[in-house]
């Protein structure tokens, strides 16, 4: 599979992102985006909706049989991608509760947003070993958190279809990373440039 994102400049889930992102998303710093209002704390339905539609196209032909994500805000879109496309969906934990005793995969992963390690965690038993695993988050900054995902899902024995990211914070080369350890990735929005006030996408609106 091709980066693809060429074909997916113009296409009109994409658009009303990248315009919800310039409209509602909040440019804090030139590393840090508020999109509390619409895709992580207040969640649009409809858009979330058109995402999982959106990537469902996209990863098409990738051969899933499930869908992944990392709690919390990556479950919606996730969701919405699983319902899109049919597939089970798995979270994965990065807070381990004490009932949670079963054989489990455990990678820790830095996060440098939010500061620290934490160890991303999963049952055994909802990810078999001839899965393809769809992997999607809705943010992409520098990597690790889908790094540490790919790693949990291959220490099953499943292999990882592909990576789909909301927004991709282009600037801090996540994807670079993954395209170097042999990922297809694709995001929606690719912000090439933050600062106070200012958003600036890789590519057309
Ligand atoms: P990485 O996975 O690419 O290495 O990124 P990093 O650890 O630095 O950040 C991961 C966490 O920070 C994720 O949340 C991600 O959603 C969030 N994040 C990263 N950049 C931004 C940003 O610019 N704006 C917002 N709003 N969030 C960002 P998480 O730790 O998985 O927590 P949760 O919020 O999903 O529970």
């Amino acid at each position: 599979m091709t980066d693809g994102r060429s074909n997916l400049v113009s296409t009109l889930p994409m658009k009303k992102l990248k315009q919800m992102i310039l409209r509602d998303g909040v440019a804090l710093n030139d590393h840090v985006l508020l999109v509390d209002s619409f895709l992580n704390h207040q969640i649009d339905i409809s858009l979330m909706t058109e995402i999982g539609r959106e990537f469902a196209k996209i990863f098409a032909d990738v051969g899933a049989t499930r869908i992944a994500t990392v709690e919390s805000s990556g479950i919606a879109p996730a969701f919405a991608t699983a319902e899109a496309m049919g597939l089970p969906l798995v979270v994965m934990k990065k807070q381990v509760s004490t009932i949670l005793t079963e054989d489990l995969i455990q990678i820790p992963v830095m996060s440098y947003t939010k500061g620290g390690t934490y160890l991303l965690t999963v049952k055994r038993k909802f990810i078999d070993k001839h899965d393809r695993v769809l992997f999607i988050d809705d943010f992409l900054a520098v990597g690790e958190a889908a790094l540490g995902a790919a790693k949990l899902i291959e220490t099953a024995g499943a292999a990882v279809a592909g990576i789909g990211i909301v927004i991709e914070k282009a600037f801090q080369h996540g994807k670079k990373r993954l395209q170097e350890a042999g990922y297809a990735v694709i995001s929606l929005a690719a912000i090439s440039h933050m600062g106070e006030n200012v958003i600036e996408f890789e590519g057309d609106l």
